[in-house]
């Protein structure tokens, strides 16, 4: 399924993120800038901030669990009611064609 990542400069990215992949690494290996995912998609870094496009919102939904809701207090852009963690984001095929947008800085 393909995402679309945009970067906060609005260079576009579109990527085909395999099914069951998450978000933040569908980035991380195609050289997206603006992810970092620093813990590897462990829970414990926040560094793979993204902003969820309106259109995706209900679809995507919100945090998954309370560590992911922790985490989003502390990133260090704007947090916002579409804020997610990236990798918390799974593939799956009803997310073809998702639209997410990434932060200026994650530190
Ligand atoms: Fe560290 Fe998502 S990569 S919390």
């Amino acid at each position: 399924p393909n995402v679309t990542y945009i970067e906060s400069n609005g260079a576009s990215h579109v990527i085909d993120v395999p099914l069951g992949e998450n978000v933040m690494r569908g980035a991380l290996y195609n050289n997206v800038d603006g992810i970092v995912g620093e813990c590897g998609g462990g829970l414990s870094c926040a560094t793979c901030h993204c902003y969820v496009d309106d259109a995706w919102a209900d679809k995507v939904g919100t945090p998954t669990s309370q560590d992911e809701v922790d985490l989003l207090e502390g990133v260090s852009a704007e947090r916002k009611p579409t804020s997610r963690l990236s990798c918390q984001i799974v593939m799956d095929a009803s997310l073809d064609g998702l639209v997410v947008h990434l932060p200026e800085s994650q530190y």
